[in-house]
């Protein structure tokens, strides 16, 4: 991991610093890990920094993390059928709400929650990108795709609700596709606000009830994928009053929405 990674970095549970050690197995391999003063360890496995251990998590974090588990090698072309056959292709659903960003060459870009990166295909090569998620293997096809699209990307094992970065960190923050499903969304929300730079223009994109109905009568198993006990609502009300330029669209013919502030 790379020294100007490592200055972005501290622990999700304490908010300590985080230093880079290295030690040797009684079997000869070396391991990496990122360690705080109170002796907090964090191993990185494979270049991915692991922040959480995945038997913690619980309630839709944890149906949601085996869910993108289990369907990490269809993902990518499901998504591509799927928004073909809805919408004409993905492209044009994933750019019509990344063109809210604002995203330059220099620009330290984090996408909460990536997948396997999909959204990452349609974004500018230059900038410095950075991701986290809670289902690996979805992680580990972000990888070989960054490779493939010739991206500089960091990935890391994290939960959306506690990130493992220093405040006023990144460019650029955005999220696509999971937020409506998380356990706590305010603390998301929050988490995204606080490691984004002052001045920052933010997305959060989900599917809307609309499409969560549609696909749940069209779709087999999507009914139990979007079980809900009330109609989908962007989150706005969980923006905190202080953000400027709070707006809600909708994109993709009303299936998804984008809630879009700046942090002042
Ligand atoms: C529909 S996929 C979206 C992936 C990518 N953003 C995209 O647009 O293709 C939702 C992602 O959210 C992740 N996710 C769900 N709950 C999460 C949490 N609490 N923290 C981080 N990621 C989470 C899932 O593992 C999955 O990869």
């Amino acid at each position: 991991m790379k020294n100007d990674t490592i200055s972005l970095l501290q622990s999700p549970t304490t908010g300590l610093e985080l230093k880079l050690e290295s030690s040797t197995l009684p079997d000869g391999r070396i391991i990496e890990q990122l360690v705080s003063q109170q002796a907090e360890q964090f191993v990185i496995a494979n270049d991915i920094a692991i922040f959480y251990e995945m038997e913690k998590l619980t309630g839709l974090n944890k149906k949601y993390q085996l869910f993108y588990d289990k369907i990490n090698w269809y993902y990518d072309l499901g998504g591509k059928i799927v928004m073909y056959i809805l919408h004409g292709g993905e492209e044009n659903v994933r750019r019509e709400y990344l063109k809210e960003l604002e995203i330059k060459d220099d620009s330290k870009v984090l996408e909460v929650s990536v997948g396997s990166g999909a959204n990452l295909q349609f974004m500018p090569k230059a900038p410095k990108y950075y991701g986290l998620d809670i289902a690996m293997k979805m992680m580990r096809r972000c990888q070989k795709n960054a490779v493939k699209w010739g991206l500089d990307l960091e990935l890391f094992y994290a939960n959306a609700e506690a990130l493992p970065f220093k405040n006023n960190s990144f460019d650029v923050v955005f999220h696509v596709g999971g937020i409506n499903y998380f356990n706590n969304k305010k603390a998301a929300i929050d988490e995204m606000i606080r490691v984004a730079k002052p001045g920052t223009k933010m997305i959060i994109v989900d599917e809307t009830e609309q499409l969560a109905k549609a696909a749940s009568r069209i779709i087999p198993g999507a009914a139990n994928y979007y079980r809900r006990d009330k109609p989908i609502e962007p989150p706005i009300d969980l923006v905190p009053d202080d953000m400027l330029e709070k707006d809600v669209k909708l994109t993709a013919n009303g299936d998804l929405y984008c809630l879009s502030f700046r942090k002042p």
